[in-house]
């Protein structure tokens, strides 16, 4: 199993150290556009695998896309993150034309590839692979919701005062502060419904919390964040890579299902072999309708900042 993954950031070194930390991969290429960036990440890297304990091989690239050729999934992390104060939506225009590109050169030496999009706006950004690729749907896929919901999971455990491991929840909708739409109804604690615990209005800060998370966080570190976008990546690639047909909501082109069209969006979806081999349509409230609905005309603007 071969995992490429652009941009040798923070986002990426992470999300390649999680990789190679749960060692199922039997290699990692890193590549950056930064002149010896990408081999010097890729040698610390390597340099932790005796302590670690891992044996999957990782390189480093400047630009070199014959080093990715033959990658069975690529992550793409490549671009500028926010910085206090901004949203994701205004990294467009630096950050589509970087994921154009790049995703162009990865198919042309990669092209059975399943291509996982995290740099931001992520939706636009997975939108755009959708629309400047000839890659089937199953095999593009916009990482978010599964940071989201750890966001949310990490929330929720602080509400109750549980361990994280007691709690379940998930985040679906748009990566954006506002888009985001936390399905408390559905959250539990040990299978029981986390509303027999805490109050509405608690549960209600829980959801604003979580849909801040990544602003709390850019706020706190200067910066966006890395070690759960890394291990969030990481989980996505691992389902992939070893066939698990896992639950994570991500970023994928509906046609039709929740009613939605045309967009890349957060759904729940099974995640194997093939990529996204499921679109999970679960039944949502009348006011979880109209949030995601609401989060889709947000998707929808930033989608028309494209040039295509
Ligand atoms: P970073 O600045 O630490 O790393 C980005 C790297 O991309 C840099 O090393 C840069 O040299 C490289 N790069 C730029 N243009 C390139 C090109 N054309 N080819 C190859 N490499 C190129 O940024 P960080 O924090 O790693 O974030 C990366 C992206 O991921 C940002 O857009 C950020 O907003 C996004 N992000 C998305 C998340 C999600 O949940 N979808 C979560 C966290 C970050």
């Amino acid at each position: 199993m071969k995992v490429t993954v652009v941009g040798a950031g923070a986002v990426g070194a992470s999300c390649a150290e999680y990789i190679a930390i749960k060692n199922f991969a039997s290699e990692v290429v890193l590549l950056d556009i930064k002149e010896g960036y990408a081999e010097g990440k890729a040698m610390d890297l390597m340099q932790t695998a005796s302590l670690n304990g891992f044996d999957t091989k990782i390189t480093g690239t400047t630009n070199d896309y014959s080093k990715t050729a033959g990658s069975d999934i690529a992550v793409i992390t490549s671009g500028i993150p926010r910085k206090p104060g901004m949203t994701r939506e205004e990294l467009i225009g630096i950050n589509a034309g970087i994921v154009k590109s790049v995703s162009s050169s990865l198919i042309e030496h990669s092209p059975n590839a399943i291509i996982i999009v995290v740099s931001n706006p992520m939706d636009t950004m997975t939108y755009l692979v959708h629309k400047t690729t000839d890659l089937p749907k199953n095999r593009i896929i916009g990482m978010g919701g599964a940071l989201d919901s750890a966001r949310f999971k990490y929330r929720l455990a602080e509400a109750l005062g549980a361990p994280i491991s007691d709690v379940d929840g998930m985040v679906i909708g748009g990566h954006s502060d506002k888009g985001m739409v936390p399905l408390t109804r559905l959250a539990t604690r040990n299978s029981v419904p986390v509303s027999e615990y805490i109050s509405d209005e608690r549960l209600e800060q829980v959801a604003a919390d979580t849909k801040v998370g990544g602003a709390t966080l850019t706020g706190l570190l200067g910066t966006s964040a890395w070690y759960a976008p890394g291990a969030a990546v990481s989980g996505l690639v691992q389902a992939i890579a070893c066939d698990q047909k896992k639950i994570f909501p991500c970023s994928t082109l509906l046609e039709g299902e929740y009613g939605l069209n045309d967009l890349c969006i957060g759904a729940p979806v099974v995640l194997g072999r093939n990529g996204i081999e499921k679109v999970v349509e679960i039944n949502l409230s009348d006011a979880e309708k109209a949030k995601l609905s609401e989060s889709a005309e947000g998707v929808k603007k930033t989608n028309g900042l494209l040039e295509l």
